[in-house]
């Protein structure tokens, strides 16, 4: 059985059917389903958060005041960026708490903070299932729209027989199923995005580069590919993983870059994200170069790159959003609003480089500046920064009502 679903919330309550779980998150996993999940304090008495971690192949979240995992990933984000939560298994306990409204850990606050679809699989003992404050608490679910799963009947764990028994894997995908995919806000948009440093040769052996991570860009890939965008990364020579859903196109060198990034065109958005290195050397010897040739010194003369940015934005086939950084380590307002207007790009997100550290940093500081405005945004993970980014160019490639009272 198929799932229409991309990516889902597991939450894991406490039942001693809590590894039956583990078998859902596989079959998921073999049709590609992303899976986030959250075990609560009950599940973990059942499983740990290392054998839920090593199938879905992401965090396991477990607790509301762990700072790593807010900082991480807030539970309002958790919570939205599934396009479903699955409460499977639900104890008696979690249902309750749900049916009236508790948030005291971060599963409870994750269901009440979600706007997506919710589908609760209860297992619990049969006379459990059956008290009558269960039933009203499912009564209240369910008139919330809460899509139930029934549990099944039969011999239970306890050694009674009755009603209780989790739902068996095939009927949770089925349930599943029945979801209806959401429709992506930037579905049948084009994307290209440039990450990564630059490697211009010197000779065989050597070249310059800098020390881009490339983990700003491919983040902003990844957040436009969940967002449905078709997205071509064209990247240098990184250790980040190509993410999901995005096509990568691999080179070394500026000229390299340019010539992909014009391959991808046309686009709706491009997001220069990549340190391109400014100058490359006017020759590039066909051996390496010998001290016994060069002497005590060397050196050698560097001539201009192209600048894919700029090139982009006098394109003929101009992305309608054109998006650049700038890495800057003094004044940094004046240079960017400077770089936004010499590179004729919409928007640019500019940061302070000063620290030496931001290369390699998960976190990272950026302004945003526009032909009409410059906002500050606050510091976050390079990751929370693209989702930022995404959000704000979904908001402005949505279509526009004719009421603009509140825009
Ligand atoms: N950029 C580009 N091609 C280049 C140089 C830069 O596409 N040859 C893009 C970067 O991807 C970034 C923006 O231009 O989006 C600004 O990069 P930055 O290094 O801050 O600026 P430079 O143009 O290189 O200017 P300077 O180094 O003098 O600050």
């Amino acid at each position: 059985m198929r799932t229409n679903i991309r990516s889902i919330l597991l939450i894991i309550s406490g039942s001693v059917a809590a590894y039956k779980s583990l078998e859902l998150i596989r079959r998921l996993r073999e049709q590609d389903v992303q899976v986030h999940s959250i075990l609560t304090a009950g599940g973990a008495e059942f499983i740990t958060p290392l054998a839920v971690s090593s199938l879905t192949g992401t965090p396991t979240y477990t607790d509301l005041f762990s700072l790593r995992d807010e900082v991480d990933m807030g539970h309002i984000r958790l919570s939205r960026e599934a396009d479903a939560v699955l409460v499977a298994p639900a104890s008696a306990d979690i249902i309750a708490k749900l049916a009236n409204g508790m948030a005291n850990d971060l599963a409870t606050t994750a269901l009440l903070a979600t706007d997506k679809p919710v589908i609760v699989a209860p297992a619990m003992n049969h006379r459990m299932w059956e008290h009558a404050s269960t039933q009203r608490n499912i009564a209240t679910l369910r008139a919330q729209g809460i899509h139930i799963v029934e549990p099944e009947s039969g011999d239970m764990a306890c050694g009674e027989t009755g009603k209780g028994r989790f739902a068996d894997t095939p009927t949770l995908l089925a349930a599943l199923n029945g979801i209806e995919p959401p429709s992506l806000p930037l579905a049948g948009k084009k994307a290209l995005v440039t990450s990564g440093p630059t490697y211009e040769p010197v000779d065989p052996v050597r070249f310059i580069g800098n020390r881009s991570s490339g983990k700003q860009g491919h983040a902003i890939a990844a957040a436009l590919a969940q967002a449905g965008a078709e997205v071509t990364l064209i990247t240098g020579p990184t250790h980040e993983p190509t993410p999901a859903g995005v096509v990568p196109v691999h080179v070394q060198t500026a000229e390299d870059m340019l010539a992909a990034a014009e391959e991808a065109l046309p686009a709706d958005i491009a997001v220069c994200a990549a340190a391109v290195s400014d100058w490359r050397p006017d020759v590039v010897s066909a051996q390496k170069i010998k001290k016994i040739d060069t002497g005590e010194e060397f050196s050698m003369n560097l001539i201009p790159n192209p600048d894919i940015l700029k090139a982009l934005g006098q394109h003929a086939q101009r992305p309608s959003l054109l998006i650049g950084f700038a890495a800057e380590t003094n004044d940094v307002l004046e240079h960017a609003k400077q770089k936004l207007a010499s590179k004729g790009c919409d928007w640019l997100l500019a940061n302070d480089v000063s620290g030496g550290q931001v290369f390699s940093e998960d976190n990272n500081t950026v302004w945003r500046i526009t032909r009409q405005s410059t906002d500050a945004w606050p510091t976050a993970s390079k990751r929370a920064i693209a989702q930022k980014l995404v959000d704000e160019i979904i908001f402005t490639l949505q279509p526009k009502t004719q009421d603009t009272h509140h825009g």
